[in-house]
């Protein structure tokens, strides 16, 4: 069914843009942590993308998406008004949410939008949300007004110190743990979407602490509904697809090595395609 594309603002021109998308259906039933696959023609690569927001009254659907090869390359030539070709969802299964006290929700690159969704899930349910965000600059920071509308509390880090702290958002996860601490804080839930490095990252900061952490996975995805085997991960002793049984999993329990090894395996390909839609 052709999806209609309502509204496309463009975050960082030429590298991230946000579509809102007339999507009843999905609208309906999505939940935090939930994502959709599109395509844009019937041989076209299918796109996996995390949903951004919903508004289930409006019947839309709010995607962010970096540009980063031929297919999202192909996507940022679509303007509001255009349709695409179809989009499968809601897929994956849904955060998991409870009334838990305080929730730190750590956000890097585009993941910061995905990781917007399930910060807006734990406001609603009543948890004190601290969102913590990144960028290499204050340009590339992403959803920082959305989030502070949701959150108690918006901690950001860039690397050069154009905005908030100076250095990476893990120092600043690791001040607002420690401050927690002191405070006799209860953390019951430490959430990172982001670059794979920076999950590791997190997973192996709280790891000490004893905090819950989850994160949500980016694995290279084909089909979605855990038929292809292309998202497969390990967690602790067994294998798992992100499609089916995640995204989200236990940081302290995922083999990050082995993930960012398999999410290499067509970067060849994927630079030639690539090279060939630019020409
Ligand atoms: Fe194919 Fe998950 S995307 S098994």
């Amino acid at each position: 069914m052709a999806v209609p594309i309502l509204h496309k603002r463009k975050l960082i021109p030429g590298r991230v843009s946000e579509l809102v998308l007339e999507a009843p259906q999905i609208a309906a039933k999505a939940e935090p942590g939930n994502f959709i696959i599109l395509r844009l023609a019937d041989d076209g690569e299918r796109i996996p993308l995390t949903i951004a927001d919903t508004d289930a009254a409006k019947g839309t659907i709010t995607l962010v998406y970096l540009v980063v090869g031929k297919s999202t390359a192909h996507l940022e030539t679509f303007e509001a008004g255009d349709t695409i070709l179809d989009v499968c969802g809601p897929l994956g299964r849904p955060t998991h949410i409870e009334p838990v006290g305080t929730v730190l929700c750590v956000g890097g690159g585009t993941g910061i939008a995905a990781m917007h969704h399930i910060a807006k899930g734990h406001q609603l349910a009543g948890n004190h949300v601290v969102s913590v965000i990144g960028a290499r600059s204050e340009d590339l920071l992403l959803f920082e007004k959305e989030l502070t509308a949701i959150s108690a509390e918006v901690l950001v880090a860039t690397d050069d110190g154009s905005r908030g702290h100076k250095g990476l958002v893990t120092e600043v996860l690791e001040q607002r743990i420690q401050q927690g601490i002191e405070a006799g804080e209860s953390i019951g839930e430490i959430v990172a979407v982001g670059p794979v490095p920076m999950m590791r990252a997190v997973a192996e900061l709280t790891r000490p602490y004893g905090i819950k952490t989850t994160v949500s996975l980016n694995s290279i995805m084909v089909d979605g509904i855990g038929m292809c085997g292309s998202c497969r991960v390990t967690v602790g002793d067994a294998v798992r697809f992100a499609c089916v049984d995640g995204p989200e999993f236990d940081a302290h329990q995922v083999d990050f090595e082995e993930m960012m090894r398999r999410q290499c395996t067509f970067s060849e390909q994927e630079k030639l395609s690539y090279d060939h839609f630019c020409r």
